[in-house]
């Protein structure tokens, strides 16, 4: 009896705090379903490799690392794989732009401020953005999230996603004119030497850097394969 009557006093005070909160009653796996349909509408259909699909791989991968990482809390997390790519700088918005966007989105969800602000900071510092983003994540979140969209630059997908990005701004596959190791290039095989190849280097997290290792190994054999084919092998 005396169980029951606390079982209901918790009850009843949840509520009083979901009602709190803004009269929404959204636990988290309903934002994150919100979240999901947000960014799938947003994203569906993009041509240069930043499709919905690299967002749930980049989703799949995160949770896959943030298993190992204690310190992470899950919900930011998932709520920052899923917005990383949102408002990106190279579709021509600025971190102002893709604060309000991110803020106006969670804000009526009620989810706080303090991980509205988590969410931001991890898509605004995300972003190899040609090799000038030196910032270092400092956030186990953050870390997580970079981790999980570099590892979908890697490997089979990566090379997949390099080429199709080439093919989207009109890219030669290999200009062989051209040092196959130079550090600046045209074409997309030269995207690999630029930063394809450099990121198993750049990983946060040990789970990270186990996954990229595999990664970068088929981008090797990937390379040796071409070329040797390329030489009419
Ligand atoms: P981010 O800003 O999130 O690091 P990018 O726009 O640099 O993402 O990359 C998106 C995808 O397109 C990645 O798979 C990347 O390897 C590929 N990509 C970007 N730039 C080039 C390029 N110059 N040639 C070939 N692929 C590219
Ligand atoms: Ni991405």
């Amino acid at each position: 009896m005396k169980t029951a009557e606390v079982a209901e006093e918790d009850e009843f005070s949840n509520e009083m705090f979901e009602l709190a909160q803004g009269g929404l009653l959204m636990n988290k796996e309903a934002i994150v379903e919100e979240t999901k349909k947000f960014v799938k509408a947003k994203m569906d259909g993009e041509g240069s490799g930043h499709d919905w699909w690299h967002i749930v791989r980049v989703y799949n991968n995160a949770l896959e690392i943030a298993r190992h990482e204690k310190d992470a809390d899950r919900f930011i997390v998932e709520l920052g794989a899923l917005l990383h790519d949102i408002a990106d700088h190279k579709f021509g918005y600025t971190d102002a732009d893709r604060e309000r966007i991110i803020g106006e989105f969670l804000a009526p969800l009620a989810v706080e401020q303090t991980v509205i602000d988590q969410v931001t900071y991890i898509a605004n510092f995300i972003s190899f953005k040609g090799g000038k983003n030196t910032h270092v994540m400092q956030t186990p979140e953050g870390k997580i999230v970079q981790d999980a969209d570099r590892l979908d630059a890697m490997g089979a997908i990566g090379i997949g996603r390099a080429f199709t990005y080439g093919g989207h701004v009109q890219r030669l596959m290999y200009n062989p004119k051209e040092a196959a190791e130079q550090t600046e290039g045209e074409d997309t095989i030269a995207h690999f030497y630029e930063k394809l190849l450099l990121l198993k280097d750049r990983m946060n997290t040990e789970t990270g850097k186990r996954k990229a290792q595999a990664r970068h190994e088929t981008m090797k054999y990937f390379l040796a394969c071409f070329f040797r084919e390329w030489q009419g092998e």
